[in-house]
Order: C-alpha cells, then structure tokens, then sequence
C-alpha cells in the first residue's frame, strides 16, 4: 500500500488489509510505504489513528518507511493510492514485470475508473472518515479476489 506521506492514506489501507488477513488466517504479508520520505520513522497522522480506533482498526503500531525498488521483488501486488503515487512508483521500475505489479487500489472496488483515494492531510476530519469506508471496501475486494 502507497501513498504520497505513509502517514494517512496507505497506513489504513495496510490496517485494515492485515486485520483481515489475519481474522480470515491467510499467510499474505501486507505492508505500506511513502513514496516520500518527509515522515519516515514517524506513526500515522493522529486524525487517521483515531478513526481508525473508532472503526476497529486500530494502526498505532505502524512506521512510515519510504518506498524502495526492493519492495518490487518483495511484494506481488503494489497498490498506489493516487495517480501521482501511481507514476512515481512506475518510474521506479526496472522492467515490464515490476511495472505490472502496480495497480490503483480503487479499481478493486471500481474496475477500470482509475479513482482516486483523495488526500485527507490538509482538510478536516470528515475526509479521514471518507479515505477508510472507501479503502475498506477496497481491502474487502483484494481479500475475495486474491486472498481466498
Ligand atoms: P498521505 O498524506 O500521503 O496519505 O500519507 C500526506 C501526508 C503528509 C503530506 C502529504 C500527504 N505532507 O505533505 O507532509
């Protein structure tokens, strides 16, 4: 899971996909990463911590970490939250089996429509609210399509 900070959006999409790997007992390693390093070592954005909290998926315990070339080999599937997110991940690639490991994470719930998970960080608390239901019917799709 990728976004632009690893502080608001991938860090509830990452929740909210291992907390249903691990109610569903699957063996799939989920992680997140900013394709900036601005937050590296910090914990998510307060505002995304408490609704996650508030909605069960509590995300207090992950780091922001800056995405790396070896997340390409270490990784099946690499979710961009954002069009921006989407090309600075594509430039990093190697070759065209990297390339087609990245996806929209939307067009899981939105085949085809290339939405994007709006970036809450500089609005109010009604987008944290916005970025979890429409990740969490995302993370729903990726578990039924992928995972079992
Ligand atoms: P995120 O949100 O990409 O969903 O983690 C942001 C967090 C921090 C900043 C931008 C977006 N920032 O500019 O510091």
């Amino acid at each position: 899971m990728v976004c632009l900070g690893n502080i608001c959006r991938s860090p509830i999409a990452d929740g909210l996909l291992r907390r249903k790997v691990e109610e569903n007992n699957l063996d799939t390693v989920v992680d997140s990463a900013g394709t900036a390093a601005y937050h590296v070592g910090e914990a998510p954005d307060p505002r995304m911590r408490a609704t996650g909290k508030q909605f069960g998926t509590p995300i207090d315990f992950l780091r922001a970490r800056q995405f790396e070339v070896a997340d390409f080999d270490a990784f099946d599937i690499i979710y961009a939250m954002d069009k921006s997110n989407y090309n600075n991940i594509l430039k990093l690639a190697r070759n065209a089996a990297d390339e087609a490991k990245v996806k929209m994470i939307l067009n899981e719930s939105n085949p085809g429509m290339d939405l994007e998970v709006p970036d809450p960080y500089y609005g109010g608390d009604q987008g944290f609210v916005d970025v979890y239901n429409m990740l969490d019917i995302a993370t729903d799709k990726i578990v039924e399509k992928y995972l079992k």
